[in-house]
């Protein structure tokens, strides 16, 4: 079959290789970006994510990588997999899923038109309307950053919204391996299947929000909330994901997904008010913990921190809503002095584009030399294992910021150790080992 897939961020790029090592289609990958396309012309591959770049580069025969729509001509399926960031209301904007639409329906009269990305309930109905000679199958992606191959290629389960047997036969086909492994598919009305992602995420998020709540709480309360939440996930019922408590979530998905659906949901009249809560929950839970750091520096102009974790999260270079960019501003009006460092290049230079004025630093030696404090943002692998010896000798103050709770409240000896939802650990001397 020949595929056209349009859009290659993560997503884009996980169904290209995915489809790609499946050895069964003949696959056009579309982006509007001139030097991305390049890049991957080149087989070198845009951002770090997970065995994707070597799927591109053995499998680089099957692909068409291409800026040019007259090439989407004559696929039998199109996946859109463009991006449906928030507008300033919060609702989903959607003009790349509509250029796109209005570009294949230059090109093409018919096909099936497989929307990837998320969008508001009710997108599909009005694409089948306007576009009558294509079939519209909603198939929302359940990928995390990093991960985006593996959860591909491995689905919990394979959520399907269409109007006809045959559509729902087109994608039993396609994904016919995971059928034959036992993979549950779902299959549902388009309208469903959108609103299924949407809840996906909200919850997912909510739990987020839920346990951050908790740990508000449990501080008041002499509680530790990794205890707690050790203990509440091993109930099954409940399980231990999405349960770690830190300085909220961001990303490019659970943030604006929880705007889009409130937009969504306060235009037609009903209150979402878990939804509501999960958002307001994640605005201040940054707030929260800059209190912290406000409380234990009272003046903190002119304090050096060294600032951990730029992206949303570890293993991805990807900065969109990160809790880094909503405390930087309010570090940076206190008079603080930052020196920050991620471990991923992409990361470190688009923060240092919202930040001209910060000094970001390619290693995480130079980011500590004479700080008097550290701040952890992400739960990098390399954040996790720091070498307390080697902090002592190169750092001027004794405080470290965990927002990421990575190490337990007793571990360092000679810091004092402030994270969320916890007793403060207090250091045992000041004197150097
Ligand atoms: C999320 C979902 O997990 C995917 O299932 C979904 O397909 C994707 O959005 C999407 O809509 O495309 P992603 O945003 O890549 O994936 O990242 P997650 O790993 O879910 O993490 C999101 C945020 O939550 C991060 O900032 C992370 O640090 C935070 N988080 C995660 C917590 O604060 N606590 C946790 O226990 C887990």
């Amino acid at each position: 079959m020949r595929i056209a897939i349009i859009g290659l961020g993560y997503v884009g790029l996980a169904n290209v290789a995915f489809l790609a090592e499946s050895h069964r289609h003949e696959l056009v990958a579309f982006d509007t970006d001139e030097s991305k396309i390049a890049l991957l012309k080149k087989g070198t591959f845009p951002f770090s994510e997970n065995g994707i770049a070597a799927i591109l580069k053995k499998e680089a025969k099957r692909i068409l990588f291409t800026t040019k729509e007259q090439e989407l001509t004559g696929a039998e399926a199109y996946f859109f997999c463009v991006g449906t960031p928030a507008q300033d209301d919060g609702q989903a904007d959607l003009h790349y899923l509509e250029n796109a639409l209005a570009m294949v329906g230059r090109v093409a009269q018919k096909g099936y038109l497989i929307i990837r990305s998320t969008v508001p309930v009710g997108t599909a109905k009005r694409i089948q309307d306007d576009y009558s000679g294509f079939r519209v199958i909603s198939l929302p992606e359940f990928l995390s950053e990093g991960s985006a191959l593996e959860d591909e290629s491995n689905p919990f389960r394979i959520v399907v919204g269409a109007r006809q047997e045959e559509d729902f036969l087109f994608i039993r086909n396609l994904r016919k391996n995971d059928l034959n492994r036992g993979v549950p598919f779902h299959e549902m009305s388009n309208e469903s299947a959108e609103l299924c992602k949407y809840a996906s995420n909200l919850f997912l998020a909510m739990k987020i929000s839920y346990i951050n709540e908790m740990a508000r709480f449990a501080e008041t309360l002499g509680a530790d909330i990794v205890d707690v939440a050790d203990a509440m996930g091993a109930d099954p019922r409940i399980g231990h994901a999405m349960l770690k408590a830190g300085v909220g979530y961001g990303g490019s998905c659970f943030p604006k997904d929880g705007q889009a659906l409130l937009a969504q949901a306060g235009a037609s009249g009903t209150s979402l008010l878990l939804s509501e809560a999960t958002s307001a929950i994640n605005r201040t839970q940054p707030l929260y913990f800059l209190k912290k750091i406000e409380k234990y520096y009272p003046a903190m102009k002119g304090v050096r921190i060294a600032l951990f974790g730029l992206a949303y999260k570890a293993r991805t270079g990807d900065i969109r809503s990160a809790v880094s960019l909503s405390l930087t501003p309010h570090l940076l009006a206190n008079g603080v002095q930052l020196s920050a460092y991620d471990p991923s290049p992409e990361a470190r230079a688009n923060y240092q584009k919202l930040f001209p004025g910060v000094k970001v630093v390619a290693s995480l030696a130079e980011a500590v030399a004479g700080a008097d404090a550290l701040l952890l943002l992400s739960e990098e692998s390399e954040f996790a294992s720091l070498d307390e010896a080697f902090l002592c000798s190169t750092m001027k103050g004794r405080v470290i910021f965990d927002g990421r709770n990575l190490y337990s409240v007793h571990h360092f000896r000679y810091f004092d150790y402030i994270s969320v939802g916890r007793a403060n650990g207090t250091r045992i001397t000041e004197i150097k080992p």
